[in-house]
């Protein structure tokens, strides 16, 4: 029996609704059918699937059977050609390997005091008062992170910071369009006079001596694979998965945490009080942000109600039945963060933002595992999963201690779903500078 849901008939229609709004499209469905339902979008049959137990049967058990490279499509596989993000297989492991040196603890240790660097500077050079949109901000601190720590430190994030955006929205175009106006065209475009950027920063790397540990001396050096030389198109397109992976998603929830904190004034509180018992220098180390317990459970909590990756796509290479149903060979099959999060079966009064569920005695996440899959699962798991939360965190750190803040019209913004899910229009918060 194929999972039930799909009609054809009313394509048209549940594609349109899911682009608009894929949160009230999935949670009908869902009710509807259960945690493994179809839908056909964009002409193509599309099964989702939520909770732990199909996570593990898609991402971790399967994953001969269920392919990232195909997942993603024409569009991506044009603009991303052979990136770490659309790789399975050998190819992906020894990328993997290569890159996983960036990430080590003692790396992360050392991108910790550049990042404290970036993020003091830029919330230094913030107006002592005044109503500033933080989504912004917070995009150009991340985009600066991740030049910074992987690119090349003298490239100027205001010179790429455009077509970034615009390759990354072109990722979600539904067709490889060459009609200059599309979105696709436009991206193709960005990704051109990127690659043009990058490829010359890569000739001068070629001829540099530095051990500067960044992503571009990292794949030159191949230390892991020595008789493999990667070409500047490949170490591009490596840059590309940092640039798309790293720099919005991370800006995405980031930006979320900051809606909870400037709405929510019990939130806020506990917050400022972790801050303030824990300062000590004006930059945090590593190591001392495990001392962040609440803030810890703050962004968990963020991870939960806004995955940025809401799904996580995967095509069948071949048919393959789960439980009474037979998902077909070419079907895309898409693991459900944004379902699974949601689940009443695991958390109590799920839709509400509540940081202490995290925290003992509650800890509901370990009900049952993974609960918390904002980060992918597997050998495909995010790579930049304990930075992430490192820059989100002195993010939060800095902002708290050196400003008061809320949001300006007392809401929380409304959702955009491309490229990642951010708050649409901006972030626009009221800031006092203060002194902890
Ligand atoms: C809040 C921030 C982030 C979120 C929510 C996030 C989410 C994810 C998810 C869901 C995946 C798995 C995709 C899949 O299985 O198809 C992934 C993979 C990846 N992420 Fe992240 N990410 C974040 C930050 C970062 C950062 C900061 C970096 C690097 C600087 C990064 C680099 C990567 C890379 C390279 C992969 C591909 C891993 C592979 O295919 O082996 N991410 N990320």
């Amino acid at each position: 029996m194929l999972p039930p849901g799909s009609d054809s008939s009313l394509q048209r229609d549940q594609t349109k609704r899911f682009l608009s709004d894929p949160l009230t499209l999935l949670t009908q469905y869902e009710k509807r059918y259960g945690d493994i339902f179809s839908l056909k979008l964009f002409g193509m049959n599309n099964v989702f699937m939520s909770g732990p137990r199909p996570a593990k049967f898609v991402l971790i058990e399967n994953t001969d059977v269920f392919s990232a490279r195909e997942g993603n499509l024409e569009v991506g596989q044009e603009l991303f050609g052979d990136s770490i993000l659309y790789l399975d297989g050998e190819k992906h492991r020894i990328i993997r390997e290569t890159i996983g040196s960036l990430f080590t603890h003692d790396m992360l240790k050392r991108h910790t005091v550049a990042m404290n660097n970036i993020i003091s500077k830029i919330f230094n050079d913030l107006p002592n008062t005044g109503v500033i949109d933080i989504h912004k901000i917070i995009k150009n601190i991340m985009l600066e992170i991740v030049i910074n720590l992987f690119i090349d430190k003298d490239l100027d994030g205001n010179s790429i910071a455009k077509d970034v955006d615009k390759l990354i929205i072109g990722v979600f175009s539904s067709h490889p369009s060459n009609l200059p106006w599309t979105e696709f065209a436009r991206a193709k475009r960005s990704r051109n006079n990127l690659y043009r950027i990058l490829g010359a920063i890569i000739d001068r790397e070629r001829q540099s001596d530095s051990d500067e540990p960044t992503l571009i001396r990292t794949l030159l050096k191949n230390n892991t694979n020595k008789n493999i030389s990667f070409t500047n198109n490949e170490i591009s397109d490596q840059i590309n998965a940092f640039l798309f992976a790293g720099y919005d998603n991370s800006s995405s929830m980031a930006a979320w945490s900051i809606v909870h904190l400037a709405t929510n004034r019990s939130v806020y509180e506990k917050l400022h009080q972790e801050v303030v018992a824990n300062h000590d220098d004006n930059f945090v180390s590593f190591d001392e942000l495990r001392n962040y317990k609440y803030l810890d459970a703050m962004l968990k909590e963020t991870e939960r109600l806004y995955p940025p990756t809401y799904f996580i796509p995967r095509l069948a290479l071949r048919s393959v039945n789960y439980d009474q149903y037979e998902i077909p060979q070419g079907w895309l099959v898409n693991i459900c963060p944004l379902l699974t999060h949601r689940s009443p079966l695991i958390f109590s009064e799920p839709t509400v933002f509540d940081p202490e569920r995290f925290l003992p005695p509650r800890e509901e996440h370990k009900k049952q595992s993974p609960s918390l899959m904002g980060f992918g699962l597997g050998a495909k798991a995010c790579i930049g999963y304990a930075l992430a939360l490192a820059e989100i965190k002195l993010l939060i750190i800095h902002l708290t201690r050196h400003f008061e803040f809320n949001i300006l019209n007392g809401e929380i913004p409304r959702n955009a779903w491309v490229p990642s899910w951010h708050p649409k229009n901006g972030v626009w918060i009221n800031i006092k500078r203060i002194n902890i």
